[in-house]
């Protein structure tokens, strides 16, 4: 195949896309499939001569998508969406076909320069103030780890980059029991060490206790050991959780923590005024990261990472051999200097695209309709006999068990249960997690394309499969 023959394949596959898309309702969310069974049917080995497309695209077309969960499903309420608007698609195709490697502003100026307004343009969207910079990460994880990286550089007096942590003090950080694992694998990755991080105990609204955090941080100082970085959640994976941000960042300021929020779900919802009283606070975090592919509608991979002083993670991140040493230094940003990997996507155009297409009111207007649709979902299935409602929703994140048996434990296999009948039924995708110990479902809304009737089903179908459950 050559590059004379885009159009064809590109329309081909454009028409497949649309086709796909809205027909999506009427499949399953979540394949029924064994592990194992999709690679018995591809080939051992590669082919040694070129096949034609038309093959290739037939077998693609006849294969993948039934052996895939749709994540663009508008049922799919699991973890959370990865959501992916059709404007975001195109710029994505548009990024693809000049493939640049955005790592130098010499190597892609306008991705550089777009991804400079961009981030002008969320900072102003979200209500930040205009002192943070920023850059776009593929992950979440990633952004993290760079915060990490740099916290930990700090607190080494960025001697941690040449010497290494061998000999040094004991580095601490912390965070609530409802932080993300991504901040316990920057541990393990940054070299300090999960048993370094203390997941502190919180209060019943499930935000980081400050009496804890200022115990932890008194304790770890009279033994001997070095308080590095304090990193703070607005919307946990799990439940939902929120950081109360004022007297934690009271005590960082104290202890001259540095800070790193992690919003990478609910920041979007932060496009929302009515909303930001959640992260009160927000302008005195020194970095924060939230995904724009969860809930803005620009698809994976996009995690926007703000900072109120770069020049610290670039003195962490930031190397300069002699063949990357170009033109108009010192004049220019080079992203790379920012970022983990060297080689990096040109994300921002997604981002210009989605942010015209739609407007921040008609993204407003979807994630105002979410919060209110899950709203609504739970009051509907607190009236469910043997349903329970054990988180209400923060956003549109909330939890549910079952709650009719004798025994707690009699409850967390009914649980289980319903979840697997659940997701075999397909019409609609849930998943698990714990909440005080116990098992609990979550739903989570904010797929672009879902409506208020695709949320309202959850109830029916949970109805449907509580009919019997236990019964065998
Ligand atoms: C609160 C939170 N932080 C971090 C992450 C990690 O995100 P990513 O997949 O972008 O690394 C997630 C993923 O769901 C999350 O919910």
């Amino acid at each position: 195949m050559k590059y004379k023959d885009l159009s064809h394949w590109m329309e081909r596959a454009g028409a497949w896309a649309e086709d796909y898309l809205t027909h999506l309702r009427d499949r399953p969310v979540r394949p029924q499939l064994a592990p194992g069974e999709f690679a018995a049917r591809l080939p051992a080995a590669p082919p040694e001569e070129p096949e034609p497309m038309e093959a290739i695209f037939d077998d693609f077309a006849r294969l993948v998508p039934d052996a895939m969960t749709h994540w663009q499903h508008p049922r799919f309420f699991a973890y959370f969406p990865a959501n992916a608007s059709a404007a975001s698609m195109v710029a994505e195709q548009l990024a693809n076909a000049m493939a640049a490697n955005a790592m130098l502003w010499q190597t892609a100026p306008a991705a550089t320069e777009m991804e400079q307004v961009m981030i002008r343009w969320l900072a102003r969207a979200l209500g930040l103030p205009d002192a943070f910079s920023g850059t776009i990460h593929d992950t979440a994880t990633t952004a993290t780890l760079s915060a990490v990286l740099t916290m930990r550089e700090k607190a080494l007096d960025f001697a941690g980059i040449s010497e290494g942590l061998a000999g040094g003090p004991q580095l601490r950080f912390y965070v609530s029991r409802e932080a993300h694992s991504s901040i316990d694998k920057a541990m393990r990755i940054a070299g300090i060490g999960e048993n370094n991080l203390h997941r502190l105990p919180t209060r019943p609204d499930l935000s980081l206790d400050p009496e804890a955090l200022a115990a932890a941080i008194r304790l770890d100082r009279a033994e001997g050991h070095r308080p590095a970085g304090l990193i703070l959640t607005a919307g946990g994976t799990s439940v939902g959780a929120f950081d109360d941000l004022p007297p934690l960042l009271d005590i960082a300021e104290a202890e001259a923590l540095p800070t790193h929020l992690d919003a990478a779900w609910a920041g979007s919802a932060m496009i929302c005024p009515e909303f930001r009283p959640l992260w009160e606070g927000v302008e005195r975090v020194d970095s924060l990261v939230f995904n724009p592919h969860k809930w803005l509608g620009a698809q994976f991979d996009c995690a926007v990472q703000f900072l109120r002083r770069p020049e610290e993670q670039i003195r962490t991140l930031s190397l300069k051999p002699a063949y990357l040493q170009t033109a108009g230094a010192g004049e220019v940003t080079d992203f790379n200097d920012w970022t983990v990997p060297l080689g990096r996507r040109f994300r921002a155009l997604k981002l210009w695209f989605v942010l015209r297409a739609y407007g921040l009111e008609g993204l407003r207007r979807m994630i105002r309709n979410h919060v209110a649709w899950a709203e609504a979902l739970a009051s509907r299935m607190a009236t469910l006999e043997g349903i329970e409602i054990v988180t209400p929703p923060s956003l549109s994140l909330f939890t549910f068990r079952v709650a009719r048996a004798a025994s707690a434990a009699e409850d967390d296999r009914l649980t289980r249960a319903l979840l697997a009948r659940i997701n075999e039924d397909g019409r609609i995708f849930l998943t698990p997690t714990e909440h005080g110990g116990r098992a609990v479902i979550r739903v989570v809304v904010g797929q672009f394309e879902t409506t208020g009737e695709d949320v309202m089903l959850v109830a029916d179908v949970v109805r449907e499969c509580l009919t019997g459950l236990g019964d065998v």
